[in-house]
């Protein structure tokens, strides 16, 4: 399982986060609403991929007239959709409101306010909120809820007759250097990739309600009552020189995730991450020739009967 966020993991420095407070401040807790801009740099760059993935939910033939895009942040894959699907409505749901605002002002900018709505809710307490959806799209937000299965069951019911869920989780983490930058010790990002698994157990374990599943979505979205219509994994693909707005989110992410696995990582390596993110060192990402962006994103669809 990837627990990246399309351009790197979904989590930030600790911080206080809507749902979970009754047991105070936790060190995995996320600051979402401080994460907008990020958020929209990621779908930035990741726009030719969650163009396709739109795309691909044709297949079924689909004429949402309500969309649902839920745990949607600022909502850059609700104005995907709503170009995708130009006669649908689509609402932003998310318990961050100061990212549901950045949306509002995004459809106010771009003349969308009829079309694109947004709803301030939390799973799963939320799901009940929901509207009847003729397509929910669930982007790297399921896992923040805790018992996952129970909450694409409720999800489920929110269906319209022949909707569909698209379910994005899991993939392939990201990659974005070679195994051997030059200094340091070679596999950096496989390391990486460990401090993430152990802080996205972590991080599941204290969301109220924690349950732990098998994560084989197709089988949860069949144990949800629907069909399981399809997987697919979609890559974003990057190569090297990147762009100037591929770098600076790379430098950015580096440093979150530096903060992140601090206490994790050994010394070696936050040494090596902190001279790739020093500017004034050649070796840095700052100037490094050989900077990429890889990632694949895999999707699942369940469809109502
Ligand atoms: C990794 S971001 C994904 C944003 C967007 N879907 C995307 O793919 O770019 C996760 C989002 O889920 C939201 N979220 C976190 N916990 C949630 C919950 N319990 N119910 C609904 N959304 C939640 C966060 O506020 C954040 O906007």
């Amino acid at each position: 399982m990837t627990h990246d966020d399309g351009q790197g993991p979904d989590h930030g420095p600790k911080r206080a986060h809507g749902h979970d407070r009754a047991h105070g401040h936790h060190h995995e807790d996320i600051d979402w609403a401080a994460m907008g801009p990020m958020l929209e740099r990621n779908a930035e760059l990741a726009a030719p991929q969650n163009r396709e993935i739109a795309e691909w939910l044709r297949t079924w033939q689909l004429e949402p007239k309500l969309i649902a895009d839920v745990g949607s942040g600022s909502g850059s894959t609700s104005f995907l959709l709503a170009e995708i699907f130009p006669n649908a409505w689509v609402t932003a749901v998310d318990p961050a409101e100061p990212l549901l605002e950045r949306a509002r002002e995004r459809a106010a900018r771009e003349g969308l306010s009829d079309r694109i709505r947004t709803l301030h809710a939390e799973l799963p307490a939320g799901i009940a909120e929901l509207p009847s959806a003729d397509l929910l799209w669930i982007g790297r937000a399921l896992h923040h809820v805790g018992d996952q299965e129970a909450a694409l069951t409720a999800l489920a019911e929110r269906l319209a007759p022949g909707g569909a869920i698209a379910l994005l989780e899991g993939g392939l983490n990201q990659r974005s250097l070679p195994r051997d930058i030059g200094f340091g010790r070679p596999g950096l990002q496989t390391r990486f990739d460990l401090a993430d698994d152990m802080w996205f157990t972590r991080m599941r374990a204290e969301l109220p309600g924690a349950k732990s599943v098998t994560e084989d979505w197709p089988t949860l979205l069949t144990e949800a009552g629907l069909r399981h219509a399809g997987t697919r994994t979609f890559l974003l693909d990057l190569p090297s020189p990147v762009s100037a707005t591929a770098r600076a989110h790379l430098i950015s992410e580096l440093a979150r995730r530096r903060e992140m696995h601090e206490e994790t990582l050994d010394a070696d390596d936050l040494t090596t991450i902190d001279r790739l993110l020093n500017e004034n060192d050649p070796q840095s990402l700052h100037h490094r020739p050989d900077v990429f962006l890889l990632s694949a994103q895999t999707v699942h669809v369940g469809v109502r009967a």
